[in-house]
């Protein structure tokens, strides 16, 4: 493993070095590497008469209705139906969307439906391996959101209900899709930072709508929700419009930072890494401000470790996350190695190299001329320090090719790039950084095994 990234390592310096001349001018090695972006070798839009997609919505909230308008971008899927358990999201389907849409309370009822093939679940966490296990069965494909489920305890009755119904099943980080992780997967691969040892991602957010504190709206009661099922399958509590409208904030629904945030990097980091995930977590963080009544920490750090595997070495990935950052609106996944580092977006990378030591440092100088090497006094070519990779103008972006991969997946009985497997170990060690946190201690997990270890 060793030898081959040594090999891919030199491998990518010759090629910087043999088009640096071009690089300077800024699109060389771009220009070199372009016609391998995967997404101009996928299938766009393999539509015929005959392969309609029929989709329906169960979550018809912010993330789910974002979902539904990119599936609909993609030809030839038709959205039938809606769930959702409140009157509004309800109404709002049909105003969006169009009178004879079929809207629901029951998701039990969509499954029935013969004429839907496929379905998008995007509700709380609490119900996402339930409605992903019963879809299944039911015969429909699904698009699920993250974190896949809610639990770690939760995740093999998903991946072994996809293997039993061979149903295509996709996890919503929709980032491992785009090309800036694509790119990012290729310039790793071709020793671009030269070895990986540390990894690090991090969120800062402040404002109330971004920590969580949703408006309520203003008919929310008993009567408009249907509080009974939204609580069937956990603690029963009278009915509470925070617990359901701002559900993230509390733990018999939402999965906290960790699971709404940092699985999208753990996502993507596995992708581009091509890793299984993390063998030891450990969290620490704490409520420091937001004081609402939320369960959940608005300040959380995670610690990973990475041991070595045939895909990459040794790492370590720290993920950061604060709610009271004033600097909000910060977001970021980089990638550290010994030749240099990666700053990695849905749509872009800035690949960093390590500096040149300039030959006019009379440090470096003087250290030269004691081990007896004299430097001639000329100047040298220089590779560049920083390129910057950006997605073509027009690009769609990864939320349109994660979903278009799912829909082309249906229509040629293909793979998708987030299955079960993948999605339950981006899902796993976020959860487990929770379960660090509350119990404070260290948790063990064999990512190949997809096991809690001691
Ligand atoms: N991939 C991403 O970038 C991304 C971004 C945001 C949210 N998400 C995920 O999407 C999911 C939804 O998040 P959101 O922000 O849209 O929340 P939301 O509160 O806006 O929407 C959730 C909707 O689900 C409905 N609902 C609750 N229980 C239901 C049930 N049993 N059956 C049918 N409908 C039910 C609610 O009424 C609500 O309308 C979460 O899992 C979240 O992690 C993903």
């Amino acid at each position: 493993m060793k030898e081959n990234s040594e090999a891919s390592r030199r491998g990518f310096i010759k090629k910087l070095a043999t088009t640096a001349a071009a690089v300077t001018a800024g699109s060389g090695l771009l220009a070199a590497d372009k016609h391998s972006f995967h997404y101009l070798k996928q299938k766009y839009n393999q539509y015929g008469p005959n392969n309609q997609v029929n989709i329906a919505l169960i979550g018809a909230g912010g993330m789910g209705t974002q979902d539904a308008i990119v599936a609909l971008q993609v030809p030839g899927v038709k959205l039938v139906a809606v769930c959702d358990l409140y009157d509004g999201r309800l109404k709002e389907a049909k105003t969006r969307w169009g009178a004879d849409i079929y809207t629901t309370k029951i998701y039990k009822e969509i499954l029935n439906r013969k004429d839907i093939d496929a379905v998008i679940i995007a509700t709380p966490d609490h119900w996402h391996q339930q409605i992903s296990v019963d879809a299944m069965h039911a015969g429909k494909h699904v698009y699920c959101e993250k974190p896949m489920v809610h639990s770690v305890a939760e995740g093999p009755a998903v991946i072994k209900a996809q293997k039993e119904t061979g149903k295509i099943f996709q996890v919503g980080s929709q980032g491992v899709s785009s090309l800036g992780n694509e790119k990012a997967h290729e310039l790793l691969k071709s020793g671009a930072i030269g070895e990986l040892n540390y990894a690090e991602g991090f969120w800062a957010r402040r404002a109330p709508v971004e920590v969580w504190q949703y408006p309520i709206p203003d008919d929310a009661s008993a009567q408009t929700v249907d509080w009974e099922t939204y609580v069937s399958n956990t603690q029963k509590r009278p009915y509470d419009s925070k617990r359901f409208f701002r559900w993230r904030n509390y733990t018999d629904y939402g999965t906290g930072m960790a699971g709404d945030l940092f699985v999208h990097l753990f996502s993507s980091l596995h992708f581009i890494t091509g890793s299984m995930g993390p063998n030891k977590i450990y969290a620490s963080g704490g409520l420091r401000y937001w004081n609402d009544g939320r369960e959940v920490p608005d300040v959380l750090l995670g610690t990973f470790d990475y041991g070595k595997t045939v895909s990459h070495p040794a790492f370590n990935l720290s993920l950061r996350c604060n709610f009271v950052d004033g600097t909000s609106g910060t977001t970021y996944l980089k990638l550290v190695g010994s030749e240099g580092s990666m700053d990695i977006t849905w749509d872009s990378v800035t690949l960093k190299r390590n500096k040149v030591i300039a030959s006019d440092d009379p440090f470096y100088l003087e250290k030269m001329r004691k081990a007896g090497q004299t430097d001639s006094g000329r100047k040298h070519i220089l590779p560049p320090e920083e390129i910057t990779f950006n997605a073509e103008k027009g690009y769609l972006g990864g939320p349109y090719d994660h979903m278009n991969n799912w829909i082309t997946a249906i229509r040629t009985n293909g793979k998708v790039t987030e299955d079960a497997v993948f999605g339950y170990r981006a899902a796993a060690p976020a959860l487990l950084c929770n379960d660090s946190y509350y119990k404070n201690t260290p948790m063990f997990w064999d990512p190949e095994k997809m096991k809690v270890a001691k």
